[in-house]
């Protein structure tokens, strides 16, 4: 038996578990000459695929209306006629939310789950990791003894990015969702101070509080009021690193705030929209210093794992709405 989740219908506003839906069918799949055929172990759910349940031109095309959902997925190879996967082999593809499926081997990558957890390669030595490395390095480009910001902090890419901040030598505060999550941002990832965003009433004075020094980087995963409130401290030359926005992208409408010109002149500072594709050819170096350092034991992950693959939909919706810490992650 095979189990696909499909796009039932495209959300206005938060998705519901309405939007998915879970089919069976008969496993008569049968792979010719170069192909493979997968069994799906983990997938990622992440954020970016809230934009694709929308019928929005972005970087990456919308899912289609009765069309299985895909994501990052680790699978095993469980048949093969490719002769560059043997059966047995764990691979990682954008692939279909199915727990069986067929590939022709093009764009899958081998893994190494004696080097790594398999699902550490769909966070921290995966994209989201590449995201933080990269993020923080090209745009913020940080030095020592700055101060960073980090919103979405205690999720996959800001505890990674806080935790790079830490290792270079920079003065980390994190913005999060609950007190529990600004105490692990602290005792376990290594931040200087933590905000609680859903307990603090003027965002603007506690951050002026935690970086009394003011801002040098602001690497923003969630956009929005939080992301307004930051624009008063930030220092002359500050770097903006517009990764996310995920407080906006349940919105129906264009969303308003202030307008960030008379901030970024006043300051000669930059913020500059950052998709991590576009930095593949720095992905072996960012690859090989996140493996170094973890090696090393001077980073760490979180991981919420979600059991069964029926439960992928409700695994991404908690994920927007923030119950899981570190990555969100759906084991089959
Ligand atoms: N540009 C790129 O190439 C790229 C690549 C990967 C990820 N991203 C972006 O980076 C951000 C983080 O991604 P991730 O995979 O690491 O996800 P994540 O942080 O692990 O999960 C999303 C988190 O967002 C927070 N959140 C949800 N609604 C919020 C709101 N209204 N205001 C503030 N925070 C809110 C929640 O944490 P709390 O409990 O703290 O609210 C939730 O846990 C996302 O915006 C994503 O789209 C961009």
């Amino acid at each position: 038996m095979i189990q696909t989740i499909h796009l039932k219908k495209r959300p206005v506003g938060a998705p519901t578990l309405d939007n998915f839906e879970l089919t069976e069918s008969e496993n008569n799949l049968s792979i010719t000459d170069g192909e493979v055929l997968l069994e799906t172990k983990y997938l990622s759910v992440d954020p970016y695929l809230r934009g694709r349940m929308s019928d929005a031109k972005s970087y990456v095309p919308p899912f289609e209306v009765g069309q299985p959902l895909n994501s990052g997925i680790i699978a095993e190879v469980i048949e093969s006629k490719n002769e560059n996967f043997k059966k047995g082999d764990f691979v990682r593809d954008r692939l279909d939310w199915k727990t069986l499926q067929i590939s022709n081997g093009e764009n899958l990558q081998k893994v190494d789950p004696d080097k790594a957890p398999l699902s550490a390669y769909l966070g921290i030595v995966g994209m989201t990791g590449l995201t933080a490395y990269l993020g923080l390095h090209e745009i913020g480009k940080p030095k020592k003894g700055e101060t960073l910001i980090v919103s979405g902090a205690a999720g996959a890419v800001g505890s990674v990015v806080g935790q790079i901040g830490k290792i270079l030598g920079l003065t980390v505060i994190g913005i999060a969702g609950s007190d529990e999550k600004v105490e692990l941002l602290k005792s376990e990832f290594g931040f200087d101070r933590g905000i609680n965003y859903k307990t603090t009433d003027d965002m603007k004075a506690a951050i002026k509080e935690a970086a009394p020094n003011g801002v040098d980087i602001y690497f923003d995963n969630v956009g929005g009021e939080i992301s307004d409130a930051v624009l008063f401290s930030i220092n002359k030359f500050a770097r903006i690193i517009n990764c996310g926005a995920i407080s906006v992208y349940n919105n129906t409408e264009t969303p308003t705030g202030v307008s960030v010109q008379p901030f970024l002149i006043k300051n000669s500072a930059l913020m500059q929209g950052f998709i991590v594709s576009n930095y593949a050819d720095k992905f072996p170096e960012a690859m090989q210093q996140l493996s170094k350092w973890l090696a090393e034991e001077k980073l760490t992950y979180r991981e919420t794992i979600v059991k069964g693959f029926e439960n992928t939909p409700q695994a991404f919706l908690d994920m927007m709405d923030g119950k899981k810490k570190g990555k969100m992650i759906v084991k089959v």
